[in-house]
């Protein structure tokens, strides 16, 4: 009979099954579960073996906790081979638990393993775009009539038997869709994502074993500019030359018969192409199909005439871009149907969606005769006239066009494009049906948040929404107007509220790489990942943007445990302290600020700009010698540290006034000062009572912009005033967070003023309504509201800090699945009891601070109805904090009541 602790959700290189890695040293990791309270991993056994079953690797038994990044050392990696491994754990008791099985399949591991395959693209001498029906009377919004046409692309290929196995690695330049004899291969969207393509270009593998038989086959490609050669940003030139001009295809497909002899076949001179029903494609303008121009049975059938079509052009057979993909990539993860319908004219309505969501339309339109035009407009809000409002799109077009075959029924659904709305107007025909499809990169969910104020329910759907949409490929600003890049700071901010709502380990690790290859070589990081063009120093680095080239790293390893993304981090994290450090002597940083957009969108209350910067410095640079210390590397830990030293000696005589008043007198500065800890310790109270002040002065309002606002309710918890902190979450007059979800927000608004009362809509030249950096209270809602925290000096969760914070509320429960699995936590007060339970996974510690409401009965605290002391595996713990029970526990369930006299509460 094994012990009941149990291995489970095994993953490698944080992925579950991935198939085509390139990493020569996967990490491979598993949670544990085990209903006994107390329990841990005191030893595992990892086996590797390849396909034959033959073993590469076996552990023995290793006397480790370990569960997180175990890497089979010494085991060398064969390309396009799938490797089984198992792990058996032992408790604590040193009994020996299950036993559980995974896979993960490499890719082609080298850029020699492309071995012929080139890059192939439309050649425009020898066949000239085709223009698009002259019939067609109605123009086209102009920067979409100024995009491409997506190209078709096909092979024929035969098969001398059906095959064992098939594995297709394929990727562009541009934005691809592949399919085989008409059956699209695999449900990715937007493939290859947005990578900084000098450097890196990602590529899928897919197995398509039971796609193929004997005989011939279609290879069918369709193939778009996408984020390559498309508009992007708001650079008004198309192509806008960042990456390249045209997009280019390259394929391997690796046929693997019963005999276990192999055939390739590869993107080659052989490929012919044409200009299809796609006669428009752009991500940000969207796209136009004439259904009557898609030549049928293109993509499925063998003797299709393809003489009229082109020779494609070799573009060139450069593969070291080329890595295997490194997290999941964008797919469609729910459909939403509209919940209502407007009819504004016999031939169009609008649609509302009830939620601004980021993806794309299906439409289903009935009867229509051949050669019908239907628009598809895009809104994030109604204008005073019911109208779609598309001003704040700003040159983004987001508009899909379809002209109808003819046929009784016909879906139209774009293919490369991607919008951020709410509400569709589709134009053109009375039978038309629709829906919206959501698509972002596709991480699992985490985190779920619910207390007993519905109005903050929603704020945190809003922000779970932001994030949603605006983790399409890379982080960012904002899903809808003509910009849609990955701004640093917006990131930084916003991280660790993303990490409680989705497990962002790969996507943020792939994403450094691009923050990495956009530093400038003398060391400032760029503004915003994947840089459009080469960062020219007067305008990078700006202060808390260029910072999350540090604190990402730093925020990995804090919440995964992710050593390797800070190894690989480390020398551009210290160049870009360098970098600063050593055009600002006085230790105030003021040289070297690019842009220096300061507390960016506060309301009215100007943080000095050097303050800011200078408080950034500061902590950067304590997260840079924490780093050094954690890696081993002793000598940068005492350069740092001491440097850190020093800046926050400058900003205390820079800034820092002997009553503890700091400069500009904001709550941001406020914020700064006390959470990066820049002040000595006699000013701390000083400066928590300025802060409180500037929070009453405003009437409980907040002034901050995107920089103060993730510091305001955690700095406000840690330095005693959770009242304060709740105050600003409960506010609902403007400026706060509940002002926009009165207003009937479903995300998170880029400005505290996106929409008011006093002065209706912000200027639409900078008004998204799907922006998450004012979001990043979402993680003071798990962390304190719900108390699902982690102590300060642990990683991977490994030391919990449960200690919720009711504020006036009645109840706030959370769970988010951590690496060691998931930790919950729920807490209600009734006029009776107040109630907390917890859950902490094995290999897992907390500490619970249980608050104690008015009229609590202290004496009488139980645990699953035992008196406290007595219960099993709980430790009491002294504490001086008045109205405060603090115990320690392991991993297990846990019920703590505590009666109540004479409390009844509302909301
Ligand atoms: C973006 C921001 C970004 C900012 C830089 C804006 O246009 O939308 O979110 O951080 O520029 O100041």
């Amino acid at each position: 009979m094994p012990g009941t602790l149990r291995p489970y959700a095994l993953t490698c290189e944080h992925r579950v099954t991935p198939l085509g890695l390139d990493e020569p040293r996967p990490r491979l990791s598993w949670k544990l579960a085990d209903a006994r309270r107390g329990q841990r991993q005191s030893a595992y056994r990892l086996q590797v073996a390849v396909e034959e079953g033959t073993n590469v690797f076996d552990s023995g038994v290793v006397a480790s906790s370990d569960t997180l990044d175990v890497v089979p050392v010494g085991v060398t990696l064969a390309a396009a081979t799938r490797y089984f491994w198992t792990v058996t754990v032992w408790d604590a008791d040193g009994e020996e638990g299950e036993t559980a099985s995974s896979w993960f399949e490499t890719g082609l591991m080298r850029p020699e393993g492309w071995g012929d395959a080139v890059w192939i693209e439309h050649d425009p001498e020898t066949a000239p775009q085709a223009a698009p029906p002259a019939a067609d009377p109605l123009p086209l919004p102009e920067r979409l009539a100024s995009s491409s046409p997506a190209r078709l692309m096909r092979k024929v290929v035969t098969l001398r038997a059906t095959p064992a196995k098939a594995r297709l690695y394929v990727t562009a330049r541009g934005l691809y869709r592949m399919s085989i004899n008409g059956n699209r291969v695999g449900a990715d969207e937007l493939t290859p994502g947005w990578t900084d393509y000098r450097h890196r270009v990602l590529y899928q593998t897919y197995d398509v074993t039971a796609a193929l038989s004997v005989g011939p086959h279609v290879l069918g490609a369709l193939l778009a500019d996408g984020w390559w050669s498309g508009y992007l940003g708001f650079d008004p030139r198309r192509p806008a030359e960042h990456y390249g001009t045209r997009p280019q295809l390259i394929a391997r497909l690796v046929v693997t018969y019963g005999d276990g002899s192999t055939e390739t076949v590869v993107t080659d001179s052989s490929w012919r192409e044409t200009t299809g029903h796609v006669l428009h494609s752009d991500l940000v303008m969207g796209e136009m199909h004439d259904a009557r121009r898609e030549p049928e049975g293109w993509d499925r059938a063998a003797t299709f005439d393809d003489a009229e079509w082109s020779p494609v052009r070799v573009a060139d057979h450069d593969h070291h871009t080329l890595l295997g993909a490194l997290d999941e990539p964008v797919r469609v993860t729910e459909t939403v149907e509209p919940v209502g319908v407007t009819r504004r004219a016999d031939d169009r309505v609008i649609l509302d969606l009830g939620q601004n969501l980021v993806g794309r339309m299906r439409l289903t339109v009935r009867d229509a005769a051949p050669g019908t035009r239907l628009t598809l407009r895009h809104a994030e809000v109604l204008g005073d006239d019911g109208e779609l409002y598309t001003a704040n799109l700003r040159s983004a077009e987001a508009t899909d066009l379809y002209v109808t075959a003819g046929r009784p029924v016909e879906t139209f659904e774009p293919v490369f494009t991607v919008h951020g709305f709410r509400y569709a107007e589709v134009t053109g025909h009375a039978d038309v049906t629709a829906v919206a499809l959501v698509m972002h990169s596709d991480m699992p969910t985490v985190g779920e948040f619910e207390c007993s104020d519905p109005d903050v329910n929603r704020l945190w759907s809003n922000i779970r929404w932001g994030q949603r949409g605006n983790f399409v490929s890379v982080p960012t600003d904002c899903p809808q107007r003509d910009e849609r890049l990955g701004w640093l700071a917006d990131t930084q901010v916003f991280a660790p509220t993303a990490c409680y709502n989705a497990d962002v380990q790969s996507f943020f690790s792939r994403w450094l790489l691009d923050v990495m290859d956009g530093q400038h070589e003398r060391g400032a990081f760029p503004d915003v990942a994947p840089v459009l063009d080469r960062p020219a120093l007067d305008r990078e680095g700006a202060p808390a943007w260029g910072d999350a080239g540090v604190l990402v790293p730093w925020l990995l390893y804090r919440v995964y445990g992710d050593r390797r993304t800070l190894e690989r981090c480390f020398d551009s994290m210290t160049r870009w302290i360098d970098w600063i450090a050593e055009g600002n002597p006085d230790r105030v940083w003021s040289n070297r600020v690019g842009h220096n957009y300061g507390d960016w969108l506060q309301v009215d209350a100007q943080t000095p700009r050097d303050v800011l910067a200078t408080a950034y410095f500061a902590r950067s640079t304590d997260v840079v010698a924490d780093a050094a210390e954690t890696l081993g590397h002793a000598d940068a830990a005492l350069t740092y540290r001491k440097l850190a030293t020093d800046i926050r000696d400058a900003f205390r005589t820079a800034f820092v006034a002997d009553d503890g008043t700091v400069a500009g007198d904001t709550q941001t500065g406020y914020l700064l000062a006390l959470s990066f800890g820049l002040l000595p310790d006699h000013l701390v109270q000083p400066a928590v009572d300025k802060l409180a002040s500037a929070i009453l002065r405003t009437g409980n309002r907040l002034t901050t912009g995107f920089v103060g606002v993730a510091l305001l309710c955690p700095t406000l918890s840690r330095h005693g005033r959770d009242d304060l902190a709740h105050a600003l979450l409960r506010q609902s007059e403007y400026p706060s967070w509940l002002y926009s979800v009165r207003h009937g927000a479903t995300t998170i608004w880029e400005r505290w003023d996106g929409y008011t009362e006093h002065a209706g809509f912000q200027a639409p030249t900078m008004n998204s309504f799907n922006h998450y950096a004012l979001g990043s209270v979402g993680e003071w809602l798990y962390a304190r509201v719900a108390g699902i925290a982690q102590a300060d000096d642990s990683t991977a969760f490994t030391e919990l800090l449960v200690a919720p914070a009711p504020g006036d509320l009645c109840s706030a429960r959370a769970r988010y699945d951590s690496v060691r699995g998931p930790v919950t936590t729920a807490w209600s007060l009734d006029g009776t009891r107040f109630t907390l339970d917890v859950s902490v996974p094995p290999g897992a510690r907390a500490t619970v601070r249980l608050p104690l409401p008015v009229g609590a009965v202290a004496g009488d605290v139980r645990e699953s109805g035992v008196p406290l002391e007595q219960a099993p595996g709980v430790t009491v713990e002294d504490t001086e904090e008045p109205n405060v029970i603090r115990c320690r526990v392991g991993s297990g369930d846990y019920r703590f009541t505590v009666p109540v006299r004479g409390s009844e509460r509302e909301g």
